[in-house]
């Protein structure tokens, strides 16, 4: 016999899209009073974000920016989204999965002020730029400007297209600390030739955490008619900023960084009279050419992912943008101003506003950075990246939201040390 219960069951099951079934909720973040500056110091607010990161606290672990932990509720939607799939994979995936990333895309463009046509979902940040960096169409002589603290595996793309087509790649260097944004504009000006045909710049240097002015690079290369890439991998979620504003051609970023989402995932946005010239890196039908889906025509792959990235929107706003960005000041704030009292504590970082956000990049005159972040690791259990580019070597720091006050102190008093002492012998 029926019971009203199998029938309901039957009733019911249909109408959940798979996926969909939550096990578990996001927990509320209490509602912070204040500006974001006043937040930023609300211990009891950034410990109930802290409680969202299931992260091990054996390690202090200061590069975030490398890739970031996501939060409690993006691990959960991407363990549902999983499993579903796994259920049936074929009709989840494609019937139930695959449309649903339309909303999540959507989401996206209101976040960023752009079209949802625009914008693809990748794996990271170094698939949408090579999709851009590999698919405009250049011919030998042609020459490509970009800055030499671009990231490396962006330089390495360009390096190919060089030995395989014999392209120019012109590279410029800005200063360290760049204090004023305009010689950073300078610098591309000056390198820009007429056999220019294309532009990478980052929105922020991964070295040193540098904000570029990338609306006034955008410009430079409209006015000459030369597509400019924006690398936005350490931008996006970290600065605030209007993506339509920038009116570039091209943005990439990786979403597993400041965004929080599943390791694995990333955007790109193309302007719309760009989709049709720009070739994907998977070859699509001709019936596609016009449409940025094209650039996701990579094969199988899981839906879950790219359906999460709409839970770590979530959490992101919910966090707030303005808040989460003072709170990774502040947090630097404590340990750099303590230590900038020794005279041998250099930064390689402006710390004026807005040039800079969560990215630190430190020397200590004398003590060779390599040594300092295996000492760091091996004495205190506190992750960095030690820095090779010549123009500055040094330290990257990137604690983020779940850092502890405590964690950041401890770093603060063991980097006293070495500028005080040396490294232990
Ligand atoms: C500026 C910049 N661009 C691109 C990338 C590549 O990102 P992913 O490894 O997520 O593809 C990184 C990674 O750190 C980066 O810092």
């Amino acid at each position: 016999m029926t019971t009203r219960r199998d029938f309901l069951g039957a009733l019911a099951l249909p109408a959940l899209a798979p996926g969909l079934r939550s096990t578990s909720r996001p927990r509320e973040l209490p509602a912070p009073d204040g500006t974001p500056d006043e937040v930023a110091r609300d211990e009891d607010f950034w410990t109930a974000v802290a409680a969202e990161f299931d992260v091990d606290r054996s390690i202090v672990n200061f590069n975030n920016g490398g890739v970031s932990p996501a939060p409690r509720p993006v691990t959960a939607a991407l363990a549902r989204h999983l499993q579903a799939a796994n259920e049936a994979p074929a009709y989840v995936m494609w019937r139930h999965q695959a449309p649903n990333r339309e909303a999540v895309r959507a989401k996206l463009a209101r976040f960023l002020n752009v079209d949802a046509e625009e914008l693809a979902f990748t794996r990271n940040a170094s698939e949408s730029l090579e999709i851009c960096q590999f698919g405009i169409d250049l011919a030998r002589g042609d020459e490509i400007v970009c800055c030499d603290q671009d990231y490396p595996r962006m330089l390495t793309t360009f390096r190919q297209r060089v030995a395989r087509e014999g392209l120019v790649l012109n590279l410029l260097r800005i200063p360290v600390p760049c204090e004023e944004p305009q010689k950073i504009v300078d610098a591309y000006r000056e390198r820009i030739t007429e056999r220019t045909k294309l532009i990478l710049c980052s929105h922020v240097i991964n070295l040193t955490g540098q904000v570029v002015p990338v609306k006034e690079i955008t410009a430079l290369g409209r006015e000459r008619g030369i597509p400019v890439i924006v690398d936005g991998a350490h931008a996006f979620a970290n600065l605030e900023f209007d993506l339509r504003e920038l009116d570039c051609d091209y943005y990439a970023t990786s979403l597993h960084k400041w965004l929080f989402a599943p390791i694995g995932t990333g955007l790109l946005f193309v302007k719309r009279d760009k989709i049709l010239p720009t070739w994907p890196l998977m070859a699509c039908d001709t019936k596609q050419d016009a449409d940025i889906r094209k650039f996701e025509e990579i094969g199988t792959h899981p839906a879950g992912y790219a359906l999460s990235v709409s839970d770590a929107l979530s959490f992101h706003e919910r966090l707030g943008p303005a808040r989460k960005a003072a709170r990774l000041r502040y947090l630097r704030e404590r340990w750099v101003t303590p230590l900038a009292r020794h005279p041998r504590f250099k930064l390689n970082t402006s710390l004026k506003p807005g040039l800079s956000n969560s990215l630190c990049n430190f020397a200590i005159e004398g003590v060779d950075s390599t040594a300092l972040a295996a000492h760091l690791f091996e004495k205190h259990r506190i992750f960095v990246v030690a820095i090779g580019h010549a123009d500055c070597t040094g330290i990257r720091v990137s604690p983020s939201v779940y850092t502890s006050l405590e964690e950041i102190d401890r770093f603060r008093d063991a980097l006293d040390a070495v500028a005080a002492n040396g490294l232990p012998g």
